[in-house]
């Protein structure tokens, strides 16, 4: 299977899932567990940070532990809620400010989830194990992805 065919198959089964559920976290917690599944090995840290005023709290995930709370404008996850938009970090270590939680990450993507009003209500964030593991493809397919799950509880 393509990558394309991954994400066409992985973007049906994440909406169907959540279909019709409106608690964040629960449809956080599935979207995780769904991408997580799909893509590993690949995917080595799969999850979500909701906004909590000036600052991201650690939500549902599938993984190592992390760290809990990233101010606005922090780490790969912080800058993307300021400037809501998508980050595609090809290594980590080149990113002014990152913030490690497991030493093992190499690259990683962080797509915004944003309310009808263009809020940034929560990031999801994506780490590899290995360097430049995502692309403007992975890009593409989980905006729409994230998209489709902020349509649902946002
Ligand atoms: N690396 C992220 C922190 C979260 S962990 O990757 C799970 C960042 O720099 O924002």
């Amino acid at each position: 299977m393509t990558k394309e065919e991954q994400y066409r198959e992985l973007l049906e089964r994440v909406t169907s899932y959540i279909d019709g559920e409106t608690c964040e976290m629960s449809v956080l917690a599935n979207a995780s567990a769904l991408l997580h599944e799909a893509m590993a090995p690949r995917y080595f840290w799969t999850g979500f940070y909701v906004v909590d005023g000036e600052e991201l709290v650690l939500g549902p995930f599938q993984g190592p532990a992390a760290c809990y709370r990233i101010r606005l404008g922090r780490g790969v996850c912080g800058t993307a809620w300021k400037d809501k938009c998508t980050l595609v970090v090809p290594d980590v270590e080149e990113f002014p400010g990152h913030i490690a939680c497991s030493s093992l990450s190499r690259s990683e993507i962080v797509v915004p989830l944003c309310d009808s009003q263009g809020t940034v209500k929560a990031v999801l964030d994506i780490d590899s194990r290995e360097l430049a593991a995502f692309d403007e493809t992975d890009a593409q397919w989980l905006e729409e992805i994230a998209a489709a799950i902020a349509k649902t509880i946002y």
